[in-house]
């Protein structure tokens, strides 16, 4: 097992299947262009060897199904059953939702157990100018299906000033009532935010958050797992009356700039053309292609110092921010 200086080491590990999307979010892509061509992608097969290559060298337990957007490529149909198998402690997916419907069938026949959905309004019209596609209702449509399902659901949404905030406490509140677990992601200064003063004038932190979430509820901060991204919080049942009983009241905050998780980190990305990244905030990458045309034992072998230089990508406290464009290493 690799382990750094600071006694880390890679527990999970997100495979972005490909870096197409159906969506151009305003914080994700600076010119509206949706579908990027697959470049150089690998194959749903490869992508399953590598990630029990991992699993195998790297002491992986845990995997996020990411990308672009998962759901979107027929690789999500073989990928997801197939790893299903592996021995995993965990499996999950995160999405934009619009296709939920469609894979429902089989979601739910590999037993994945729960998926985060990104959505950052209830607002139809507001979905569209950030999104620059989709549709709400079919996300919402798609959410209720999982939760019908038994699936443990959790939203992912990015506050931003300009664009959303004053949807915090909706959603909030719709989640609540769906025993969804709702986490705010600090807006990250990657991809073309890197350099742009929209990301200071946009950006809205953990205590914000906090303050507008405390003019309405109790809560009070709670245990999250050690390597966790993020900073957890329970509502007390009283507190909010509607939410269904046996549903735990929590949200959390992913507070990258607030409270830096980097000391703890155990993230590990595989994009879906085939390099290994160490950190979202470093543009180092380490290629497999080379990797996954030796036989197992080498493969193994070679992996081993791959992930060597992609640990000593980390940062040491706090994360720092690149011009990687989350939809092409993984998000
Ligand atoms: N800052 C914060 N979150 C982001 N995401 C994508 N880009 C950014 C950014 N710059 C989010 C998406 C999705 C998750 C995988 O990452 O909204 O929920």
């Amino acid at each position: 097992m690799i382990v750094d200086a600071q006694g880390r080491r890679f527990r999970n590990l997100r495979v972005s299947l490909t870096a197409a999307c159906n969506y151009a979010c305003t914080y994700c892509v600076p010119d509206g262009k949706r579908l990027q061509a697959a470049v150089a992608e690998l194959s749903a097969a490869e992508l399953l060897r590598a990630v029990r290559l991992l699993v195998e060298s790297a002491g992986i337990d845990k995997l996020r199904i990411t990308g672009g957007e998962p759901l979107l490529t027929p690789k999500f149909d073989e990928f997801l059953p197939a790893v299903m198998k592996l021995p995993l402690t965990d499996v999950s997916v995160t999405t934009n939702g619009q296709f939920l419907a469609k894979k429902a069938d089989i979601i739910v026949s590999s037993g994945l157990k729960r998926i985060n959905v990104s959505l950052d309004t209830l607002n139809p019209l507001r979905f569209r100018t950030l999104a620059r596609s989709g549709d709400l209702e079919t996300v919402l449509a798609g959410l209720e299906l999982m939760l019908d399902a038994g699936l443990k659901v959790k939203v992912n949404m990015v506050p931003m000033k300009s664009a959303n905030v004053d949807q915090i406490l909706p959603m909030l509140e719709y989640c609540l009532e769906r025993g969804i677990e709702l986490r705010f992601i600090e807006l990250m200064n990657m991809g073309h935010l890197k350099y742009s003063a929209t990301y200071h004038r946009d950006f809205f932190g953990m205590d914000d958050i906090l303050s507008l979430i405390g003019t309405r509820y109790e809560f009070a901060r709670t245990d999250a797992p050690f390597d966790s991204t993020s900073v957890r919080y329970e509502i007390p049942d009283h507190a909010s009356p509607t939410r269904p009983p046996g549903r735990a009241g929590v949200f959390g905050i992913i507070a990258n700039e607030s409270e830096p998780f980097c000391a703890s980190c155990t993230r590990l990305r595989l994009s879906s053309n085939g390099y290994l990244y160490g950190c979202l905030s470093s543009t180092k990458r380490h290629p497999i292609a080379d990797v996954l045309k030796l036989p197992d034992d080498q493969a193994r072998t070679l992996l081993q110092s791959r992930l060597m230089g992609a640990l000593g990508d980390k940062q040491t406290v706090q994360f720092k921010g690149e011009v990687t464009v989350m939809k092409f290493i993984g998000g």
